[in-house]
């Protein structure tokens, strides 16, 4: 490795670059986390601050903070190290903006039209005022870097220009459109919000129309089209800001528009993100869920109907994620509250309710008549119970209808499988995840990993006879596997995860020796009985009398295992 990729690891522990990303728990020496890799129930993916490594061994991808960026951020090694180097605060190449690449000149030129904007507001009193009235303290307008792109047709063209970008590098930024005319700048009377990714560089603009004295006309928000930096189904407003705080609150806040996300934060809801009027995407929903599995939508009272996000709701439900609904007073958005009563607000968030709880309570709040009543809880309430992935919770909530209906349970139950059916029909695979390993491969993984790991100790403080071991492993079918010393690593890595601190590691052996034993000879006992119905089928005498004694043998065999296994 060369000296600047030391120097960065030197000055970003792994722990740190993976918990920006993902929520740690303490393991002993260790962190642990439910793999950003895979889909999986319990965390098998480990982060070791000795080692400076990370390993899933659940899917068996690991490495240092650099793979650990080029694969969380889909990036090559270049890109990675320069992400890095970049909250290292190390410098890889002089920053001339002519030697960069095509990619790093992008970005300067979304910072640079931020620059830009931010001083166009801070030298437009009119703009300042605006915003200033609707509630915004100046710190957080810095803190946004909101701007203000002023009412003309080509100051950002001619700013950039004058700053050697090209009208192509420009254009691919989506800051300025292409006519017969020539290019024209896309933002013009608006008041910007820079749109950052997960690592908070610029990627694109919302632009609020503001022009004194002028009523808006057409979109009163208008956006970065999709562009190489901008993809607006991955990027969500004010996540990079927000990360930290979702991880640390373990819930993400759901907001609609710029103006509600600035002001939430503003109103100390810190894990607050916004789907910036679009509807969540699956990609969305993976984002957040790094960082926690619990989503409060807090809309617009009106909205809490929310036609237009429902499948974005569904979508965190059959993600298995928790979503509640902060219940707004009607006709005010969250920016609206924030400036009317912050403390309403985070009130309201606090005591948002689960989804399900939001739209039944919402029904009976109605006081259909009860046939009437039962219907809508049928077609509004019981999809969405169907997509609750866990079942104690699935329950509550069949309990809940049933009690609201005075009806039994067992009616709710069948239309809740029915919609489960339904669901499961028209269901899309999920993305493959690796496939799993085999019990034996896990068995014998465990094994190995122990026994190098014993073995790398100075003998007097190892707590098991290695030589010992790897002549019992000898006696077992197969013997103990080729590894690399790659595979080597990572499986000593996992041995110190599981058994460090363990007082009883020869037990924790003899166990897994057993357990190898065990599943071999299940294994071969499966095909004895399979050759059995074969002879016995081709009333094969001899055969069958051979496979009938093998069975036998491999059963009493199998019998002695387990007893050992009982008694290790
Ligand atoms: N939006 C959009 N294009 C529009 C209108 C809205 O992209 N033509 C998005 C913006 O992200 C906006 C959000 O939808 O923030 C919500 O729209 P709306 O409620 O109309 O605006 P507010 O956020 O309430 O803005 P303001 O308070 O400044 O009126
Ligand atoms: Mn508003």
């Amino acid at each position: 490795m060369s000296s600047s990729t030391e120097a960065i690891k030197e000055r970003l522990p792994v722990a740190q670059v993976i918990g920006n990303y993902i929520k740690l728990e303490r393991a002993g020496a260790n962190w642990k986390a439910r793999c950003p890799f895979h889909n999986e129930k319990t965390p098998s993916f480990v982060v070791s601050p000795s080692r400076n490594t990370y390993h899933c061994f659940g899917c068996n991808r690991g490495g240092d903070i650099f793979t650990f960026v080029e694969e969380i951020e889909g990036v090559d090694f270049k890109r990675a190290l320069e992400i890095l180097a970049d909250r290292a605060g190390i410098t890889l190449t002089r920053q001339d903006p002519r030697e960069r690449s095509a990619e790093a000149r992008g970005y300067a030129l979304l910072e640079e039209a931020t620059r830009h904007f931010e001083g166009n507001l801070w030298n437009n009193e009119t703009a300042l005022a605006y915003l200033r009235g609707r509630g915004l303290a100046d710190e957080t307008i810095k803190r946004f870097r909101l701007g203000y792109a002023t009412n003309d047709w080509r100051v950002l063209l001619a700013h950039l220009r004058a700053k050697k970008w090209s009208d192509q590098e420009i254009e691919r930024t989506g800051l300025i459109i292409k006519s017969e005319k020539g290019y024209y700048d896309r933002f013009r009377g608006r008041i910007t919000f820079p749109v950052a990714n997960t690592q908070g560089k610029i990627v694109g603009f919302s632009g609020r129309h503001f022009i004194p004295g002028v009523k808006e006309e057409g979109a009163k928000y208008i956006n970065t089209p999709e562009t190489p930096f901008y993809n607006k189904s991955k990027v969500l407003y004010g996540f990079d800001k927000a990360k930290q705080a979702i991880m640390r609150e373990d819930v993400a806040v759901l907001v609609e528009g710029q103006m509600d996300l600035v002001m939430s934060h503003q109103a100390g809801l810190e894990n607050t993100v916004a789907s910036s009027g679009t509807a969540l995407t699956e990609e969305h929903l993976e984002m957040l869920k790094r960082f926690s599995e619990k989503l409060v939508m807090a809309f617009d009272g009106d909205e809490a109907g929310f036609a237009a996000s429902e499948r974005g709701f569904n979508m965190a439900l059959a993600k298995g994620f928790d979503v509640r609904v902060a219940k707004l007073p009607s006709g005010v958005d969250p920016a609206d509250l924030a400036v009317k009563d912050a403390e309403a607000l985070r009130r309201a968030v606090g005591e948002a309710k689960h989804i399900i709880d939001f739209y039944l309570d919402s029904l009976l709040e109605r006081g259909l008549e009860a046939r009437a009543l039962k219907q809508e809880v049928a077609r509004r309430v019981v999809p969405y119970i169907a997509l609750v992935r866990n079942r104690i919770e699935q329950a509550h909530f069949v309990g809940r209808v049933a009690t609201a209906l005075s009806i039994d349970e067992a009616p709710v139950w069948e239309e809740v499988k029915k919609r489960e059916r339904a669901a499961f029909e028209t269901q899309e695979p999920e993305r493959a995840a690796a496939p799993p390993k085999t019990k034996e491969r896990r068995i014998r993984d465990k094994l190995s990993g122990l026994i190098a790991w014993q073995e790398a100790k100075p003998t007097g403080e190892r707590s098991i006879d290695v030589e010992a071991a790897r002549a019992r492993y000898r006696t077992i079918p197969g013997g103990e596997s080729e590894m690399t010393q790659g595979e080597r690593d990572n499986l000593v890595l996992q041995a110190e995860v599981y058994y460090g601190g363990s007082e009883r590691l020869p037990a924790e052996m003899n166990e897994l020796f057993a357990s190898l034993e065990q599943e071999l000879l299940e294994r071969e006992l499966v095909q004895a009985m399979a050759n059995l119905r074969l002879a016995e089928k081709g009333k094969d005498e001899g055969m069958m009398e051979q496979a009938l004694a093998r069975c036998h043998e491999l059963s009493r065999k199998l019998n002695e295992v387990k007893q050992k296994f009982k008694y290790a």
